[in-house]
């Protein structure tokens, strides 16, 4: 599998925002496409973190995850987070969404990332529990769903 960053991939901007505003903009009321976008222009830029991955199939997207700075306040000792993590539907069930995730984390570890939160509608973490993450509190989304707080711990890069 080929893995490109938005970076080096700004055309794909439209494609990566359609999937994210069709699976989680409808929850958040009034945002829009055009804000979807925008929301992205924060991986535009080369070899840093904020960071969006895409995985490429024979040359077109078919999935993205994204390691991020969490934007509210709160527990702000609580740097960076992985989110946006998405998969074609036809694509899923075949460890692409891990075999992204770890190739994200490697590119954290090489950036001096040393834990990496998440939240997660599945309350055991599915496939993240799988990946080394380890359950923290329970909390409740700005959108109003119930999630699990969930932290993995990298390790320093060789
Ligand atoms: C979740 C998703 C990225 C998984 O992609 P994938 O390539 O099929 O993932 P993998 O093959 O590596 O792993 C599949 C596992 O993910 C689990 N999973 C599905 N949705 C999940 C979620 N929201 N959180 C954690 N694990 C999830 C499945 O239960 C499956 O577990 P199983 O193998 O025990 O059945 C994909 O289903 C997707 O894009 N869903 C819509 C967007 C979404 O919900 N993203 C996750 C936000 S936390």
């Amino acid at each position: 599998m080929k893995f490109l960053t938005l970076s080096q991939a700004p055309q794909l901007m439209p494609t990566v925002a359609r999937w994210y505003f069709d699976t989680w903009g409808g929850r958040v009321p009034g945002h829009t496409f055009e804000d979807e976008q925008q929301r992205l222009e924060v991986f535009l830029h080369d070899n840093a973190l904020p960071m969006l991955l895409i995985a490429m199939h024979d040359d077109a997207p078919i999935a993205a995850a994204q390691l991020k700075f969490h934007e509210r306040n709160e527990n702000l000792n609580r740097q960076h987070w992985l989110g946006g993590v998405f998969v074609c539907p036809q694509y899923r069930g075949h460890q692409l969404a891990s075999e992204m995730i770890e190739n994200l984390m490697q590119r954290a570890s090489t950036h001096g990332v040393r834990e990496v939160f998440l939240q997660t509608e599945h309350d055991d973490g599915g496939l993240y529990g799988r990946l080394g993450w380890e359950p923290l509190e329970r909390q409740t989304h700005r959108t109003g769903v119930p999630v699990r707080i969930m932290r993995r711990v990298l390790p320093l890069a060789g």
